[in-house]
């Protein structure tokens, strides 16, 4: 399994240009990076602003070898451990991750991930795993509303300036490790399960869950071999919650 590179300076979104890439018969594990995104997507339905030369946009396209549709949204929670390990390795910073992928230093937001699937009746054609990381964002290249529960990896290393070439390397050479072990065990989460769980910044905490009928409050427990976060109702029963159905948030803040 090897990564192929290409970089853009500017795009629309390194996403959709995976995806176009597809069309056209690009290799398994292509990797679109891009400097400046001009309409770059977020979860949810929202942008993901990419200002020109301070953070990575990048995307892995895979060709998904027989792993059951179901399981490769799994695929977002391999790219956050390989975020959370990749900027480690670089930086030697403690990251956490808030359910399902948001990777964080010191409880703040430092990369966004977006897994966009397409299928052909009920068989999956490709997936594209997107990852968005703040590199050299200062305090006021956030949006005021952000500001707070965002950071950049220069703000977090004080001084030092990171590299967005060796972060979007050092990424995907960790995600290709666990996917070759994901392929293996037939799209299980496997070894990586407790990786993330050691990481997951809502364990114990208090979180309300956010649910189109109907938001209950509870204490988060860990994430499921599902991919599904367990809470602790107040009546005592466990209910798994799944990222496609429901939004997580914290009662104090943002965590
Ligand atoms: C989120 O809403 O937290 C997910 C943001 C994902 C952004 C990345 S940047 C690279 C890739 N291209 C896109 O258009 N989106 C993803």
């Amino acid at each position: 399994m090897e990564a192929v590179y290409k970089y853009y300076d500017t795009i629309d979104s390194t996403n959709l240009e995976a995806k176009r890439l597809a069309h056209a018969g690009a290799k398994n594990f292509t990797v679109v990076s891009a400097g400046e995104q001009t309409a770059g997507r977020g979860r949810s339905g929202h942008s993901w602003i990419s200002p020109e030369g301070v953070s990575v946009a990048t995307s892995m396209l895979i060709y998904p070898e027989g792993i059951a549709m179901d399981h490769l949204p799994r695929l977002t929670i391999l790219a956050g451990v390989s975020v959370a390990e990749a900027v480690e390795e670089l930086y030697d910073l403690a990251t956490q991750i808030k359910w399902p992928n948001d990777v964080l230093i010191g409880g703040k937001k430092i990369c966004g991930i977006l897994t966009e699937l397409e299928a052909d009746k009920g068989v999956a054609e490709n997936v594209v795993v997107g990852i968005g990381v703040n590199v050299h964002h200062r305090k006021d290249d956030f949006a005021p509303e952000i500001r707070d529960m965002a950071t950049s990896l220069d703000l977090e290393l004080g001084g030092a300036r990171a590299s967005r070439k060796a972060v979007v390397e050092a990424i995907w050479r960790h995600f290709l490790s666990h996917y070759q072990a994901f392929v293996r065990d037939g799209g299980q989460l496997g070894d990586i399960l407790p990786v993330y769980n050691s990481r997951l910044i809502n364990k114990n905490k208090r979180v309300r869950v956010i649910h189109q009928i109907k938001d209950f409050c509870g204490v988060a427990l860990e994430m499921d071999p599902e991919g599904k976060l367990l809470i602790r109702r107040d009546d005592g029963t466990v209910t798994a919650v799944d990222s496609g159905e429901v939004h997580v948030r914290g009662l104090y803040g943002y965590v």
